[in-house]
């Protein structure tokens, strides 16, 4: 290994920690799929695009394709492959699934983990590019709302109507379980 051109680094990819050595140009998609088979992230444009290859950093989305791998160390890094509880599927994976959010599936990973954080920055009250105004709570999540957030995702397979109702769908289940816990507290 040439230090001038490559080092070891310790990535922590759904909770496990793997050590690899990898020239300094190797973005974290190619990383993972091509040095650690994790395949479920997927490669479209490999320009930032498309979101194919969208995965969560520290709890927050990321094309992988514009990250470099040297610079995810120390970052929580969760992909397609650990975004589910074991076995039990994360809300938004079995709306995709009631839904029929997906054709040919290959952009659906990085829409799934896309949708995970939006749901989760818009609960949190970040606004998006078209919020009228940026100090008031955020407009609720109706499918414009939804299509916008989730612009930088791309389906080639036009399967947009479906994916969106999908979205909306584990949004609102968000929501509903949270009302219910708070509902059980107070
Ligand atoms: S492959 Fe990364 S955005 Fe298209
Ligand atoms: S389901 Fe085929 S690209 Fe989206």
């Amino acid at each position: 290994m040439d230090p001038s051109t490559s080092s070891a680094i310790t990535l922590n990819i759904n909770g496990e920690k793997h050590t690899l050595s990898v020239d300094h140009r190797t973005t974290l998609l190619d990383a993972l799929r091509e040095r650690l088979d994790l395949t479920g992230t997927k490669k479209g444009c490999d320009q930032g695009q498309c979101g194919a290859c969208t995965v969560l950093l520290d709890g927050h989305r990321a094309v992988s394709c514009l990250q470099l791998a040297v610079a995810a160390e120390g970052r929580e890094i969760t992909t397609i492959e650990g975004v589910a509880d074991g076995e039990r599927l994360h809300p938004v994976q079995q709306a995709f699934l009631d839904f029929d959010g997906y054709q040919c599936g290959y952009c659906t990973p990085g829409q799934i983990c896309s949708a995970v954080a939006m749901i989760e920055e818009h609960a949190a009250g970040w606004p998006s590019a078209v919020t009228r105004d940026v100090r008031s709570a955020p407009p609720p999540l109706t499918p414009d709302e939804i299509r916008e957030r989730m612009s930088g995702n791309l389906c080639r397979c036009g399967a947009y109507v479906q994916i969106v109702e999908a979205v909306a769908r584990a949004a609102a289940a968000g929501t509903e379980a949270g009302q219910a816990r708070n509902g059980a507290v107070a």
